[in-house]
């Protein structure tokens, strides 16, 4: 039984058959119309969301299967009476074949895990990470690039918060040959384990201080909002917009990521450019969580050498 905690559980192997079987969810959608049919699917979101928890269901809804949710868990759920989170797993796993689940502690996915006997599939814990974001990130450069090897991102933003960068830089690590460059403001600068982790797998990684420092053949700028809702304080707005006059210094195979929900920090003056890949990213989440739903259900292989 597999669960999806951590992008430090992939492998370089385990990322590609992710991949070619998104692809095939991709080009052949009617031969997983079904593949769900006899599961139930339980979605716990204890935070709000938007992307994460409707392509989840939109992709349990496309393979066919069944969905129970609690709105707003960490207010209709009993945990408000005081239940710990590993009963409520303990329950769900009388009732669901899988849970998806967002929580704000860093840890809620490995919790979650250590007591469930059905898999849980982590929709983002704290300030931890956020697996399923990465792997959509990842995808969706490899579907634009072609491949990962040889990359040059620039990490934008909350670069401290962002557990989608977080857990982009894990998987960043199984490749060769990438570059890293961090912007962001010294409030928000990249926590020094990640430096670490990234220095340990050969990853130059270049402290930047305005858009300048950053290579005009840079292949993805991937910016992120401050996340305000983790810390006390004001820390003022987000200082490094991409607009069209900044994004016009990159080259025409730059990529624009953005995991969503944007706040300022990407103009919508860009949105037309194809050079802004942010919605086709967001759109790439309904692909990739069907095939992680069919891999940890143990539905992908059959269907997909049919
Ligand atoms: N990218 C992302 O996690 O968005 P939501 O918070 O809307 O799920």
């Amino acid at each position: 039984m597999m669960h999806i905690i951590s992008c430090q559980q992939y492998t370089r192997k385990s990322l590609e058959e992710l991949f070619i079987l998104t692809d095939d969810v991709k080009n052949n959608p009617q031969k997983y119309k079904n593949a769900l049919q006899d599961n139930i699917i339980a979605v716990m979101f204890f935070e709000p969301s938007t992307r994460t928890r409707m392509s989840f269901q939109s992709a349990i809804l496309r393979l066919g299967g069944k969905i129970i949710v609690t709105e707003n868990a960490g207010i209709n759920s009993s945990t408000t009476k005081g239940e710990t989170l590993k009963d409520t797993i303990r329950i769900l796993n009388g009732y669901a074949d899988a849970i998806v689940m967002r929580h704000s502690a860093d840890d809620a996915a490995q919790v979650a895990a250590s007591v469930s006997n059905i898999p849980i599939l982590n929709a983002g814990s704290g300030k931890g990470e956020h697996p399923t974001q990465a792997l959509l990130d990842v995808y969706t450069i490899r579907e634009k690039r072609g491949k990962i090897d040889g990359c040059k991102v620039a990490i934008l933003g909350d670069l401290l918060y962002g557990r989608t960068i977080h857990s982009l830089l894990g998987l960043l690590c199984l490749y060769d040959n990438i570059e890293v460059y961090g912007l962001s403001k010294n409030a928000f600068a990249l926590p020094q384990k990640y430096v670490n982790m990234l220095k340990e797998n050969n990853i130059d990684y270049k402290v930047c201080h305005s858009f300048d420092e950053i290579p005009k053949d840079i292949d993805v700028l991937y910016h992120t909002r401050i996340q305000s809702e983790r810390f006390e304080g004001d820390f003022g707005k987000e200082e490094y917009i991409i607009n069209k006059q900044v994004l016009n210094k990159f080259s025409q195979h730059t990529m624009v990521l953005h995991p969503l929900p944007r706040v300022d920090e990407i103009s919508s003056d860009i949105d037309n450019d194809p050079r802004a890949l942010y919605f086709e990213q967001a759109y790439n989440g309904v692909p990739i969580r069907m095939s992680l739903l069919l891999q940890v259900l143990g539905k992908d292989k059959e269907i997909m050498s049919k």
